[in-house]
C-alpha cells in the first residue's frame, strides 16, 4: 500500500544548529507511530515541518501523494493533517464550542451554519468536554485545554493526526482515558503520529517507533526491538554514544 506520509531527507537548521538532519521515514494508512527522542532531539520541529508551521531547508514531504513542503499550514490542514501543540494554544476569547467551530469552518468540509453546532458539541463530548460548550478555554484546567485542542484538531476530520506530548502531565486515571481515546481514534481509521515520553502509552498504542537523537533518526521498528536497542538506551541516558 502507498504511504500516507513520506519524508525524505528532511532538514531544518536554526542558525548553526541542525535541528532536523536528513530525516527520512514513511507512515502507512492506519498506523499509530510513536516519535521518540530525548529533549531537544527535534521531534516538535518535525511536527512543525510536517504541518507547515515551519519550512524545511531541504528535503521532501509527500502527503496523500502530494508534495506539501511548500504549502501553507491551512492548505495542509485542509488536505487532512491536523495537530495538537506541545504548549496548548486555544483561541482564548472564544467559547470552547466556538473553538471547535473554527476547526469545522476551516477544515475539509468548510462546515458552517446551524447544524455544525451539534457536530461541535459531539466532538467536545468525544474528548470528555460535553459540558464545556459555553465555557471559555481559560476557565478550563490544563488537561481540559488539551482535550479542547484535540477536539479542534478532530474537527478538521484528519486522516493523519499529529499529537505532541498530548498525554504529558495526566494523572493515572486521565492517562488511561487518554490512551483509550487515542485508541478509539485509531480504530476509527485515523492514522496517528505521536510524540510521546509516557512509556505506558507508547507500549500500548504504537505499532512502530521512530527514535531521534540530535536531529537524526537513530532507530525505527517494532516497539520492543527499538526500546531494547543499545543506541536508543544510550540516547535516553544522556550519553550520545561517542563509544
Ligand atoms: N524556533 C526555534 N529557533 C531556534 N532554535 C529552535 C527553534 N525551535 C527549536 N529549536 C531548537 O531545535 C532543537 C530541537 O527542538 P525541538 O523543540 O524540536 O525538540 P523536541 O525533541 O521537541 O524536544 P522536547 O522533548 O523538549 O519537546 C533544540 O535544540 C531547540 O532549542
Ligand atoms: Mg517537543
Amino acid at each position: 500500500m502507498n504511504a500516507l506520509l513520506a519524508v525524505e531527507g528532511l532538514t531544518r537548521r536554526f542558525g548553526g544548529l541542525v535541528a532536523v538532519d536528513a530525516l527520512s521515514f514513511s507512515i502507512a494508512p492506519g498506523e499509530v507511530v510513536g516519535l521518540l527522542g530525548p529533549n531537544g532531539s527535534g521531534k516538535t520541529t518535525v511536527l512543525n515541518l510536517l504541518s507547515g508551521a515551519l519550512k524545511a531547508d531541504s528535503g521532501r514531504i509527500t502527503f496523500r501523494e502530494q508534495a506539501i513542503g511548500r504549502l501553507p499550514a491551512h492548505r495542509i490542514a485542509q488536505l487532512g493533517m491536523a495537530r495538537t501543540f506541545q504548549l496548548v494554544r486555544p483561541l482564548g476569547s472564544l467559547s470552547c464550542r466556538d473553538n471547535v467551530l473554527t476547526g469545522l469552518a476551516f477544515g475539509r468540509d468548510r462546515a458552517w451554519g446551524a447544524g455544525v453546532r451539534t457536530t461541535a458539541d459531539e466532538l467536545l463530548d468525544r474528548v470528555g468536554l460535553g459540558q464545556a460548550g459555553d465555557t471559555l478555554p481559560g476557565e478550563l484546567t490544563y488537561i481540559d485545554q488539551k482535550r479542547l485542542e484535540l477536539a479542534r484538531a478532530l474537527a478538521l476530520k484528519p486522516e493523519l493526526l499529529l499529537l505532541d506530548e498530548w498525554l504529558a502531565g495526566l494523572n493515572p486515571t486521565e492517562l488511561e482515558q487518554g490512551i483509550a481515546l487515542i485508541r478509539g481514534l485509531s480504530d476509527q481509521g485515523i492514522t496517528i503520529l505521536l510524540v510521546e515520553h509516557v512509556m505506558d502509552a507508547i507500549r500500548s498504542l504504537c505499532g512502530r517507533l521512530l527514535v531521534m537523537n540530535t536531529g537524526r533518526l537513530i532507530a525505527s521498528g517494532l516497539p520492543q526491538q527499538v526500546l531494547a536497542d543499545p543506541e536508543v538506551v544510550r540516547a535516553y541516558l544522556g550519553d550520545d554514544g561517542d563509544a
